[in-house]
């Protein structure tokens, strides 16, 4: 099981992009929506659904992979996976706005992404933080530092372009290729730095 949070920062198709790609790769995913999220996924994905799994259903996701995914509410701190003793493989929170970055940094588990960014910190599990913010203050820094130096791995969602990006998918899946680097998932999401393969 692997837990990815969407929380209230720009980037909604980073954050269902994941979902999805986990999907596709046959895990088993619980997803926590923050409430500041909501709107920004109805803006961002122009929709009016309050579902994820209507979300990707809309998106054309098989429906035998639809089960793959449960949702389960920010305020919900009888989840399963509010308790350390629920085994989850890893959480990603992907886009992570600075407030859940301060929340997550300082142990102040107020919602059920908090709590389980918190889990995976105390019970060494892989936590992935995808920031999104620009420019980052010296605070943002500093707390993102310091999740670095708690054992988070913090993912930007910076393109790269030596391999010559030309859609919005490109660069997403760039990134969400990058997520999944750091939980060893095997993935064809980008071509690797290869040079002699670049610059022929
Ligand atoms: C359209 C929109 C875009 C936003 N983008 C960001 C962002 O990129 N990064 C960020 O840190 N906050 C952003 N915010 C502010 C957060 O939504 C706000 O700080 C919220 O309290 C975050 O709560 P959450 O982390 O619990 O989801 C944005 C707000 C709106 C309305």
């Amino acid at each position: 099981m692997i837990i990815v949070g969407i929380t209230g920062a720009s980037g909604a198709l980073l954050g269902i992009r994941c979902i999805e790609e986990l999907a596709y790769h046959n895990k088993q995913i619980a997803v926590i929506i923050s409430r500041s999220a909501w709107p920004i996924i109805h803006h961002e994905m122009q929709t009016d659904c309050t579902s994820i799994i209507s979300i990707v259903k809309q998106r054309n996701m098989q429906p035998e992979l639809l089960c793959n995914i449960i949702e389960y509410s920010p305020d919900d701190f009888f989840a399963p996976i509010a308790s350390g003793s629920n085994q989850f493989e890893a959480t990603i929170v992907i886009p992570c706005s600075m407030k859940t970055v301060a929340a997550i940094t300082h142990g102040y588990a107020d919602n059920l992404i908090h709590r389980v960014c918190d889990i995976a910190l105390k019970e060494k599990r892989q936590l992935v933080i995808v920031p999104r913010e620009t420019p980052l203050s010296a605070l943002h820094l500093y707390n993102l530092y310091t999740l670095s130096m708690y054992g988070a791995s913090v993912v930007m969602p910076i393109p790269a372009f030596y391999n010559f990006p030309e859609t919005v998918d490109d660069v997403v899946n760039f990134i969400i290729g990058r997520v999944f680097d750091q939980l060893h998932i095997q993935h064809n999401l980008y071509r690797r730095w290869d040079y002699d393969e670049h610059t022929r």
